[in-house]
């Protein structure tokens, strides 16, 4: 049957040198950029030429710490989960992208084959890998090897370089369709980070009446403010308090919890009506946490996870871009070529004032260090 997809001109394959450049994660603090061989695509594989990659908290953890919760670097691994780029060649049989394509890279791998790949939850599968998180190699590097079913095409009018933020949008569509976020409800997000300005945005274009937004940092407040929360809050404003007293027929229909605080989580869930739902999407820090249960209970609080993103959210986060009413680009606070890949890393580590930090390897290194969104568009 014919693809239902455009098919865009093909581009002539350019010649594959032998060798690439690859920001390669040592140890803590030690990255370094350093050649490496370009994998040739393989059965399924198409070979991506890497536009961006953004960094976000689990990379930072395995930077400052060589680990990230359980998993721990073992060996050097090229870090990088959140990529876009062009497909530059493909491997035999892989035939649904044109070279040229740009694309959205979906950075984990599932078996395909195991009981939870086979109920269609293939972000849990046991025996899946996912880029930057060792000993699988990511994407920080000029060129990447991807499964031709985990490249999704953008749409003319999305740059290229604003795909690397696809991978966190399908984080929060993910989030806010566990939330089952509908038409008229009132909407909480505890945290603004990248992924809370991100569900911020998703709860809109699903249908919130308001989105209110708390976190600790006035400067991301306004960020939310300026990306449509309908009241923003310092996080003290919402303390978790003595649950009964914060009942209130007239609280928020969803509180999703995007700071992994635990403080934050019960503020959310105390600020609920009665049957509402809280999502847990912030990695909590501790495995145990206080929360106000026998409230919870008398007022039928619905109590929920969200991990990754599944069938059918990628193409979701893709879609959601191109309609232009989620803004990805404003999100984008500084980028750095591949050669200064270190410094973008300890930038993002140590800058309280960045949101999400780019590294684009086709930029050269000459071109300095931190841009202005605006750049990043391009
Ligand atoms: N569910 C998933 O699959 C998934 C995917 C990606 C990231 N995450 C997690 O989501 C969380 C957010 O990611 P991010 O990249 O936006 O991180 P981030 O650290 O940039 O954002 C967290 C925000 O929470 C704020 N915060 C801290 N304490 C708070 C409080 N008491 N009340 C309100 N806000 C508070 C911080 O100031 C910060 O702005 C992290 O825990 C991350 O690990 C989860
Ligand atoms: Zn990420
Ligand atoms: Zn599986």
């Amino acid at each position: 049957m014919p693809s239902a997809e455009p098919v865009r001109p093909v581009r002539p394959a350019v010649a594959t040198p032998a060798h690439q450049r690859a920001a390669v994660l040592h140890g803590p603090r030690d990255l370094r950029v350093s050649d490496r061989p370009v994998p040739v695509p393989g059965p399924g594989q198409v070979l991506v030429r890497v536009a961006a990659v953004g960094l976000c908290g689990s990379d930072l953890h395995y930077y400052a710490d060589g680990r990230n919760g359980p998993n721990v670097l073992r060996q050097p691994t090229v870090l990088g989960h959140e990529a876009s780029g062009v497909v530059l060649a493909t491997g035999p049989g892989a035939d649904r992208h044109a070279l040229g394509t740009p694309v959205a890279v979906e950075p984990a791998h599932p078996c395909g084959r195991c009981a939870a790949c086979r109920s269609g939850r293939y972000h849990q599968c046991p025996r899946g890998t996912c880029f930057g998180s060792p000993p699988t190699d990511g994407a920080l590097s000029e060129r990447v090897l991807v499964p031709e079913d985990f490249v999704h095409p953008l749409p003319e009018g999305l740059a290229v370089r604003e795909g690397a933020l696809v991978e966190p949008l399908a984080v929060a569509v993910h989030a806010v369709r566990r939330a089952g976020v509908t038409v008229g409800d009132r909407v909480l997000v505890t945290g603004a980070g990248p992924i809370g300005l991100l569900v911020l945005q998703v709860a809109l274009a699903a249908g919130a009446a308001a989105v209110e937004v708390s976190d600790v940092s006035a400067a991301r407040l306004r960020c939310a403010a300026g990306l449509g929360a309908s009241a923003v809050h310092d996080a003290a404003e919402l303390p978790p308090g003595p649950a009964a007293t914060l009942a209130d027929p007239a609280g928020f229909d969803v509180a999703l919890d995007c700071s992994g605080n635990a403080t934050a989580l019960a503020a959310g869930l105390t600020r609920l009506r009665p049957g509402g739902t809280a999502v847990v999407v912030g990695n909590p820090t501790s495995d145990t946490t206080a929360l106000p249960l026998a409230w919870a209970q008398r007022q039928e609080i619905t109590l929920t996870t969200a991990f990754r993103y599944s069938a059918g959210d990628f193409p979701a986060a893709v879609a959601l871009a191109a309609s232009g009413r989620v803004r990805l680009a404003e999100l984008v606070t500084a980028t750095f070529p591949l050669e200064q890949a270190p410094q973008a890393l300890e930038t993002a580590l140590t800058d309280r004032d960045q949101l999400k930090v780019l590294v684009v390897p086709g930029r050269s290194p000459a071109a300095g260090a931190a841009t202005t969104a605006k750049e990043a568009r391009s």
